[in-house]
């Protein structure tokens, strides 16, 4: 015999010593090889709550073009109450905008609307003339008219994009919608991943939007929120979940006054990252708090029994007067276990990211003080350092300038406080950056406290708007704009709020 391996089972073994060296081979591969996360989700979990999305019409790996008009259309809310609202692409939100950090995104954007609009991309990094706020980055665009936007998105995160005219009644009529920056290599591991957009609209039961400008003065002061409370357009829609699998929600906040304080029946928020991206670690929490213009990427792993039924609810949080009295609890979505039996071992990894503070020595103090003077003949405006935004001058910056903001919030409302074009680091009195690092573009400062943060105005010359993002609050005085560099500057032209 000139070979033993024609024996049968000297084959068996032969090929079983194969088949171990190869898997030996495959466990030592390198970390870059990871292995696709596991999905958990039932087929179609996401379907309840999914927004459509724009669709890329540029074959360029590289860049994403899409298409964004803005029109009237009648949207179903939820079953038979249905309202014509202000739109992108017919849908309430406007549709997901996905790309991939570093990608160039271009948006071929139209005016279908009566009244003039622009669109703001709320948080990114974005050159001044993309900033899409009238009279400083653009002109407004005008019925008919088209614009085009056109940037890099340079940081991975969830971001958002609004109109920047009568910003309080646009958006509160439903011009907003998701933009999300993804990065493949964020390490986070987590395969069921979706958009939530939360937000809400007002109208009455002829399905006509209720005025922008209801309850005059003290509408501004309150801030006007929505009765119908929505979650990606629906109220109350369900997303599907297996027991104890992780899933990733990146949400949004972009009603123009509610806060959305989350609980999902006392469980578990991992929140990973905010704003401008991933934190320098997670966190846990078993409430959410998400005011107007802020992001939150957040692992939830739902528990319960098979085929239990769990709340997520928006509890009361009190921003000031009128928002927990004669209010009540909502419930916003459900979350439907499916039969399976629980996943209880996952190993998620664990998310870190090196963030490096903007520099606090050397860095100007900069004091800020938001003020709501007593009442003059009926009439409220709040004020940024004594004035209002309409009788404002610009702060000041230079080109590479790190600066040490603090702001008192001196009335009795808090205010989701947002700053355009660049991320802020959020520190304690010392200048010593809050725990865990991320970056944010809004932060909340509840009211008759104080925030403060550091903030280096690295590039991009031009004038930025700042201002409260419960718009009702920015559109009564809470706006102003930091003037970076020595150009291009411009004064914005909002006009005054009518006097009540
Ligand atoms: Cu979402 Cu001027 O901002
Ligand atoms: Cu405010």
């Amino acid at each position: 015999m000139f070979c033993s391996c024609h024996s049968p089972w000297k084959r068996v073994v032969i090929l079983t010593a194969v088949v171990l060296a190869l898997s030996w081979i495959a466990a030592q591969s390198p970390a870059w090889a990871q292995p696709a996360a596991t999905s958990y989700a039932p087929a179609g979990w996401d379907a309840g709550l999914k927004l459509p999305e724009a669709p890329d019409t540029n074959p360029d790996p590289n860049i994403v073009e899409v298409h964004i008009t803005a029109k009237m259309a009648e949207v179903e809310v939820a079953p038979g109450r249905t309202v014509r609202a202000w739109t992108y692409n017919g849908g309430l939100p406007g549709p997901l905008i996905r790309t991939k950090v570093g990608n160039r995104l271009i948006v071929h954007f139209v005016n279908e609307l009566d009244e003039p609009t622009t669109i703001h991309w709320h948080g990114v990094r974005v050159p001044i003339e993309m900033d899409g706020v009238p009279g400083i980055s653009q002109e407004p665009v005008k019925k008919g008219e088209s614009f085009t936007y056109d940037f890099i998105v340079p940081d991975a995160s969830l971001y958002w994009y609004h109109p920047h005219v009568m910003s309080a009644a646009q958006v509160g009529y439903g011009l907003y919608g998701p933009l999300l920056v993804e990065d493949a290599n964020d390490g986070v591991g987590v395969a069921d991943t979706t958009t939530i957009v939360l937000s809400d609209i007002g109208f009455d039961s002829k399905g006509t939007l209720e005025d922008a400008e209801s309850g005059g003065s003290a509408g501004m002061v309150f801030g006007r929120e929505g009765s119908y409370v929505l979650v990606n357009g629906r109220t109350r829609p369900t997303i599907k979940a297996r027991a104890g699998a992780p899933q990733r929600w990146r949400i949004v906040n972009t009603a123009k006054s509610r806060f959305f304080y989350l609980d999902l029946e006392g469980q578990e928020w991992t929140v990973i990252g905010q704003d401008g991206g991933l934190q320098a670690r997670s966190t846990k929490s078993n409430i959410l708090l998400i005011t107007p213009g802020e992001r939150y990427d957040v692992i939830v792993r739902p528990t319960g029994k098979p085929g239990a039924e769990l709340t997520l609810r928006a509890m009361l949080y009190n921003r000031g007067y009128g928002s927990i009295e004669y209010r009540s609890v909502e419930e916003i979505m459900t979350v439907a276990l499916t039969n399976e039996p629980a996943v209880t071992k996952v190993d998620l990894p664990v998310v870190s990211r090196t963030i490096t503070p903007p520099p606090l020595a050397g860095a100007t103090p900069v004091p800020v003080v938001f003020t709501l003077p007593p009442q003059e003949a009926g009439h409220s405006e709040f004020r940024i350092n004594g004035v209002p935004y309409w009788k404002a001058t610009p702060f000041k910056a230079k080109l590479g300038e790190t600066q040490f903001w603090t702001v008192k919030n001196d009335t009795d409302w808090d205010h989701p406080f947002h700053l355009h074009g660049y991320f802020f680091m959020v520190v304690d009195e010392k200048g010593a950056p809050l725990q865990p690092m991320v970056w944010k573009d809004t932060v909340n400062i509840p009211m008759k406290t104080t925030a403060r943060f550091l903030v280096t105005f690295d590039e991009r010359p031009g004038t930025w708007m700042m201002h409260c993002h419960i718009l009702d609050h920015a559109e009564g005085g809470l706006m102003g704009t930091v003037q970076v560099g020595d150009g291009p500057a411009t004064e914005h032209t909002h006009p005054v709020p009518k006097k009540p």
